[in-house]
């Protein structure tokens, strides 16, 4: 029988888990979001990076129209185009162009899940649209929190809840077995999911963005189902495109 599990933290994720499933990564603040956004206004592909240094040389030698983007302790790189704040994406700034993206959490967690046979990118925005393509996969399923730091985050939490019940929605009683971290946040998300704003405000994350100035993104973060872009990774180079 398919499973459906969800990994709380980036620090729980081992390739064994991932391998030969389809997964979904959640980041809801921001780089989850902030990627939705550029897809809904028709970026070509986001290419992702561990490292500032290598986003930057990668940039310099791409050709092709292309937007330079990403954060480091929750601020924008300096010299860079545009920082992680989803508003920023507009289809005047990335629109038919190719994003260089690196952020600490969303697109490290990304790149950990390489060896997984389909990863979609999540975040409450598009959450349902995300849980229809993990649906339509015949392979187990992972959903993998990006987390903050290490440290476990309210926000993805509550997002994992959601598509995994979404999922159990589309595919019916008794056609996933579940593991014990989807038991949780199933629960969490019962109980949570009428207020997303109060749950993105309140966490640790979110709190540390209203701190910089950035409590404007936080409602833009839990819109949910707002959009219904699917960005999936590619490899070689790693990057997302559009589901279609
Ligand atoms: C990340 O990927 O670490 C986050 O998106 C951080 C942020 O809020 O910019």
């Amino acid at each position: 029988m398919r499973s459906m599990d969800v990994v709380f933290r980036r620090d729980e994720l081992r390739s064994e888990r991932v391998a030969g499933r389809a997964c979904t990564v959640i980041d809801v603040l921001r780089a989850g979001t902030s990627v939705a956004r550029a897809f809904d206004a028709c970026a070509k592909e986001v290419r992702l990076f561990r490292e500032v240094d290598e986003a930057r040389r990668e940039r310099e030698k791409f050709k092709l129209p292309a937007v330079l983007a990403g954060e480091r302790a929750g601020l924008k790189v300096h010299g860079f185009d545009a920082g992680n704040s989803p508003s920023e994406f507009t289809r005047s700034l990335v629109g038919g162009k190719t994003v260089f993206l690196t952020t600490t959490n969303g697109t490290a967690a990304l790149a950990d899940c390489a060896s997984s046979e389909f990863v979609a990118f999540a975040a409450l925005v598009n959450a349902t649209a995300v849980a229809k393509a993990l649906s339509a996969r015949s392979e187990s399923i992972v959903i993998v929190c990006a987390g903050t730091e290490g440290s476990y985050s309210a926000e993805d939490t509550l997002c994992a809840g959601i598509i995994a019940s979404r999922i159990l929605s589309d595919v019916g009683p008794g056609q996933l077995s579940l593991g014990d971290g989807a038991r949780i946040a199933l629960a969490y998300a019962a109980e949570n999911m009428r207020d997303p704003e109060g749950v993105v405000a309140g966490g640790a994350h979110g709190k540390v963005l209203a701190s910089l100035g950035l409590r404007k993104d936080l409602a833009g973060c839990a819109l949910l189902d707002a959009l219904g872009v699917v960005p999936v990774l590619k490899r070689d180079p790693l990057r997302l495109v559009l589901d279609v």
